[in-house]
């Protein structure tokens, strides 16, 4: 089956008070990982890019392998540009054959970031392309920039913001950040914002970025077998599953993938020591990003069976 908008699926999710997992790709195995566990599961699904993985890859060979995962598959599936950061790329993923975009202006004043999400609007909704945007700054790092704090989202500026741009879906932030230290103390979303900006938006897609639990059973097992990633802490899935039911219907997480596959190479790397056949590794790391992306979309996506 063809790439799709995110579109129908939104609206599933919207009215069914549950989520799409938008899994973040770089190669093969976890594009493999993640269409195996939305089969088993019968769930629509977003595979995303981000500027960093189509340097890695190369657009074409993510286009082609995407192509190569759907050909065979009737799930509705979704291309989606992470994070552009200007009109330039995500032009760019849009006549390569991405079907939605992020336009990213979140590090820019209101009135920029309103200017160049107008811009890319005009130009995918000319090519039947979905556009997210962001308002509001999550802390930590994400590509080449970086907040020490959260600017969390304005709801007044939330509903101007999409009614001056046209935007399809918007990335908030209430609380969450990306990577894998997200919170020291208590983990907290900020729900009234949330319940706020949702009312004052009836029907409309909101996104959370930022939102990998960053599965402890991970964690555990790069530090015991020789990684040192500290005491790193995600957003609890209640909260998620929570968040899913005010609007959220896109729930992004990169995080997760990538701590499951180090995990489990570290692991076999350290009990095979005589292992040098990367399909040994990758095929355990494949396996991992199924199960646990698997384990989402049953236990806190909610998105099992809406395909
Ligand atoms: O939002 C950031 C995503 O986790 C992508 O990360 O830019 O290192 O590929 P990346
Ligand atoms: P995590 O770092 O929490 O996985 O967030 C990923 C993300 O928001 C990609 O845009
Ligand atoms: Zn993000």
């Amino acid at each position: 089956m063809p790439l799709v908008s995110p579109k129908e699926m939104f609206a599933k999710a919207y009215a069914g008070k549950f989520a799409i997992g938008a899994f973040n790709v770089n190669n093969m195995e976890i594009i493999q990982g993640i269409m195996e566990a939305g089969q088993e599961e019968r769930s629509p699904l977003i595979l995303q890019v981000s500027a960093g993985a189509r340097k890695y890859a190369g657009q074409n060979y993510i286009v082609k392998l995407m192509e190569a995962a759907t050909e065979s598959s009737d799930l509705p599936v979704v291309l989606h540009l992470d994070h552009g950061k200007d009109f330039t790329i995500c032009k760019e993923v849009i006549d390569g054959g991405f079907t939605s975009v992020m336009i990213d202006g979140s590090s820019h004043s209101f009135e920029d970031n309103i200017r160049v999400t107008k811009e890319v609007v005009d130009y995918a909704h000319e090519h039947g392309v979905w556009v997210e945007a962001e308002l509001g700054v999550l802390a930590g790092v994400e590509e080449d920039v970086s907040a020490d704090d959260h600017i969390y989202t304005n709801p007044d500026q939330a509903v101007e913001f999409v009614e001056r741009t046209g935007c399809d879906s918007l990335a908030i932030a209430i609380g969450t950040s990306h990577g894998a230290y997200k919170f020291t103390g208590e983990a907290r979303l900020d729900f009234d914002r949330l319940e706020k900006i949702s009312n004052m938006l009836p029907q409309y897609p909101l996104v959370l970025h930022g939102a990998s639990s960053v599965l402890q059973e991970f964690v555990h097992m790069c530090n015991e077998y020789g990684g040192d990633i500290g005491s790193a802490q995600g957003v609890p899935e209640e909260l998620l599953r929570k968040a899913a039911t005010f609007g959220v219907c896109k729930i992004n997480i990169d995080t997760d993938i990538r701590l499951a596959m180090t995990a489990v190479v570290r692991k076999y790397l350290q009990e095979n020591p005589a292992a040098f056949d990367p399909r040994s590794y990758l095929g355990a790391a494949r396996t991992a990003v199924k199960d646990m992306v698997q384990h989402k979309i049953k236990n806190v996506l909610g998105s099992s069976n809406a395909a």
